[in-house]
């Protein structure tokens, strides 16, 4: 029997990651949305592409939670984007309210699947997810270390002029300003860029990284980033329906892992069949657990407005 990935928003990242998910075969796809029309019309559109893309993943655009039901994997990119001159935070309370709406019909219809959170401020709303979901952490799952490494790989290569096939770069915490870059555990071929890259343009790097949002922000001016983002979160789908045991820097839910208890913070995970199978723990340096820990603080700060 096929997958079926159900994207819950039909919008900008929603709607490209149903074309990357279709475009590989992953499994049937279901787009649905609040607007009437506008995931019928997408999902009619990349259903229409198959043919041509040689693929056998059926698409389907909807209003209707009955047809999401035993989805394997739902993706949840429902919400508000930013504007320039708005901060991820900005979108907290209005997000926070659509994914109240979203997680209840999603977990109604599809009691077993694995949840994957992209809407932002993306912690704190894997952070509601969890909890309004009820399912075991391993199950809900945030995207945006793929995302934001993806970002400082595609700036390492570019510096370096060498393939993004041989860059491996790690970043943890929350997907805010006070994301951590960790240099220390990113190579080229196996050698770290601390040894390749000046300090100076790798500290330009590293902010870059972090403004990477913002940058695209500013060049859209209507909306945020989506093909890197969506792409992002098809990796993270094939991993799991691949059960592939690949190693990605996700939000996970802490349990005491990295001394933090009770939080969505991104560090590296397991990703197989059954969702989070492992978070793999890798030793910091004390300024680097320190900008771990103040980026966990500003995604509990968020989770305390909402209270979740
Ligand atoms: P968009 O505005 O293009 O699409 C959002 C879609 O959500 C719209 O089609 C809207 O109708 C739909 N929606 C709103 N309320 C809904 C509800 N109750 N049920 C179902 N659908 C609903 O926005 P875009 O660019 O696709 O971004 C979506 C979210 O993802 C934003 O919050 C954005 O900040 C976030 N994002 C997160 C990233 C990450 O790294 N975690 C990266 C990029 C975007
Ligand atoms: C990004 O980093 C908006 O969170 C989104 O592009």
């Amino acid at each position: 029997m096929r997958n079926k990935i159900t994207i819950v928003g039909s919008g900008n990242v929603g709607a490209t990651a149903a074309h990357w998910i279709a475009s590989k075969e992953l499994g049937d796809v279901v787009l649905i949305d609040i607007v009437e029309g506008v995931p019928q019309g997408k999902g009619l559109d990349l259903l229409e592409a198959m043919p041509i893309e040689k693929r056998d993943s059926y698409v389907k655009g909807t209003n209707d939670y009955a047809d999401t039901a035993n989805s394997d994997i739902v993706v949840i990119t429902a919400g508000i984007p930013r504007k320039p001159g708005m901060s991820r935070d900005d979108l907290l309370n209005t997000n926070y309210k659509i994914m109240s709406d979203v997680v209840g019909k999603v977990v109604q219809h599809s009691p077993k699947c694995i949840l994957i959170i992209v809407s932002n401020p993306l912690d704190a709303m894997a952070q509601a997810a969890y909890k309004l979901s009820g399912f075991p952490r391993e199950r809900v799952i945030g995207m945006a270390g793929v995302l934001d490494s993806a970002r400082f790989r595609a700036f390492i290569a570019d510096e370096l002029k060498v393939s993004v096939e041989n860059v491996t770069a790690f970043v943890l915490g929350g997907h805010g300003d006070t994301m951590v870059p960790l240099p220390r555990y990113s190579t080229v071929a196996g050698i770290p860029i601390t040894e390749l890259i000046p300090k100076d343009r790798l500290d330009a790097i590293v902010q870059r990284t972090r403004d990477g949002g913002a940058e695209i922000v500013k060049y859209l001016k209507t909306g945020s980033a989506y093909y890197a983002p969506s792409a992002a979160s098809t990796e993270m789908v094939e991993a799991i329906l691949k059960d592939k045991k690949k190693i990605l820097p996700c939000a996970a839910y802490l349990d005491g892992e990295y001394g933090i208890k009770g939080l969505y913070v991104g560090v590296p995970v397991k990703l197989g069949s059954r969702g989070i199978e492992q978070i793999i723990e890798i030793k910091l340096t004390p300024e680097e657990k320190a900008a771990l820990d103040k980026s966990a603080a500003a995604v509990k700060e968020l989770c305390a407005v909402i209270n979740v």
